[in-house]
């Protein structure tokens, strides 16, 4: 059965990469752990390439991906986006809903860039998943995930949601984009 490797050193995004792989497809996944570096940019597609750029210099095995994600909130005029995990980190969640206290307008989206290089070529799939930043702070999930509300839930965080975060994300869907071309490009050349 054909291989990919993907590079991450977040276990979190590698378990739900994994499981859309495991329920959508026989090409197996193959996790590289490792810490990327990644540039400072306002666009995940483009932290992605570069990332996967720096990564296919250590490592090559093929095909190989790497994936960039972050969530923009509409009225912080798409904060903390690229700086997701830094944010995270410092501020953390509590940081986000004090920033948000007086803000009625909600909006929010998550992005998931992946970017797979296959022979000499690099492909970008990315997707994004609208939803609402929430009042408060679920018990369940990794990440933004206990205070992001997806549109087509409009109650539960994704943390709440379990699995089923699994079924709708933003990664989900880059994944799924991910697997249907690796499939046309793998299965063909067999
Ligand atoms: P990066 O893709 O490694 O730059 O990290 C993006 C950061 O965005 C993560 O460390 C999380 O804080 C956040 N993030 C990305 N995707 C998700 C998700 O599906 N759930 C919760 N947080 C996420």
């Amino acid at each position: 059965m054909p291989v990919v490797f993907f590079v991450t050193s977040n276990q979190h995004k590698f378990q739900e990469v994994n499981t859309i792989f495991t329920q959508h497809t026989s090409i197996q996944l193959k996790l590289i752990q490792k810490s990327i570096i990644e540039i400072q940019s306002f666009d995940l597609e483009e932290i992605a390439f570069f990332s996967l750029e720096k990564c296919t210099q250590d490592f090559h095995e093929r095909p190989i991906f790497v994936e960039d994600s972050g969530l923009f909130i509409d009225q912080l005029n798409g904060f903390p986006g690229p700086f997701s995990a830094y944010i995270f980190k410092t501020i953390g969640l509590k940081g986000i809903l004090t920033l948000m206290q007086h803000v009625n307008n909600r909006e929010a989206f998550f992005q998931s860039s992946i970017a797979l290089k296959i022979d000499d070529c690099i492909e970008i799939f990315t997707e994004r998943v609208k939803g609402k930043i929430s009042r408060n702070i679920s018990e369940s999930g990794w990440g933004y995930d206990p205070i992001f509300i997806p549109e087509c839930d409009g109650i539960h965080s994704f943390g709440d949601l379990g699995p089923k975060k699994n079924s709708i994300s933003h990664r989900y869907l880059a994944t799924l984009k991910l697997i249907r071309f690796l499939e046309d490009h793998l299965f063909e050349m067999n």
